[in-house]
């Protein structure tokens, strides 16, 4: 299979499932990161390139996944961004509740490819959009969602100046996250927690507290 057919690639190399903790929702899913990122490396002949997250769905993404679900009315008839979109999960979850329109956002060109062969698993319309937004004028919407980024301290501090940009605007910014290391946990109001069952390899455990949060204003920084 070659790489430059990514939509082939993603097929070839994942199964369909449904998400553990939000099985409402099916993805193209991968058991094992190590096999799968090394086969991505050796086709590309690019030994630089980043895990494949979008194969799998985090334990961050599955809790705002989950709390969107349950909270249907939250969402319906709202414009949202899922930011990292990884997979797609989050967007998908949010145009199952209602939402008007979605836009799903990676940097990564898999991401993009498998967020859109899952949102058509789904029955689900995306708008998806490869883009680093994070030193751009956000967009104006109702929701922002930023399921598990707070995991790498460089990305973390760019992306939190970024949702503060989005909080000014008006937009209310859900984040989904099982307490990663870059977490700025004294902004977020806690909403909901969930045991979150964990596919593939990627995480320590095989279960993570995972918990979804809205980001509030710095009232320190004003
Ligand atoms: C751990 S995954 C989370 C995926 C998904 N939100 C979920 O919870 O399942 C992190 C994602 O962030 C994306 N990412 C990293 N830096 C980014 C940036 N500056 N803008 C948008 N996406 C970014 C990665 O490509 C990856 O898909």
């Amino acid at each position: 299979m070659a790489i430059s057919d990514k939509k082939g690639f993603i097929r070839a190399e994942t199964m369909v499932k449904p998400v553990p903790h939000v099985p409402e929702i099916q993805l193209h899913l991968a058991d094992e990161a190590m096999s799968l990122w090394q086969k991505t490396e050796d086709e590309l002949g690019d030994l630089g390139l980043p895990p494949p997250f979008w194969a799998f769905a985090w334990a961050g993404g599955q809790a705002l996944g989950r709390y969107i679900l349950d909270h249907e009315s939250e969402f319906l008839g709202k414009t949202v961004i899922d930011f990292a979109c990884g997979s797609g999960l989050v967007g998908i979850a949010a145009m199952k509740a209602g939402a008007s329109h979605c836009t799903a956002i990676d940097i990564d060109p898999f991401a993009i490819t498998a967020t859109k062969l899952n949102a058509q698993l789904n029955e689900v319309t995306l708008e998806v959009v490869q883009a680093d937004i994070t030193d751009k004028v956000p967009q104006e919407v109702n929701v922002l969602f930023c399921g598990d980024v707070f995991y790498d301290q460089d990305m973390a501090a760019k992306v939190l100046k970024f949702l503060d940009r989005s909080l000014a605007k008006g937009t209310r910014v859900l984040v989904g996250d099982p307490g990663r290391s870059y977490l700025p946990k004294n902004r977020l109001e806690h909403l909901a927690t969930y045991e979150v069952p964990i596919v593939g390899d990627l995480e320590d455990l095989e279960m993570k507290r995972s918990s979804v949060f809205e980001l509030k204003t710095d009232i320190t920084a004003q």
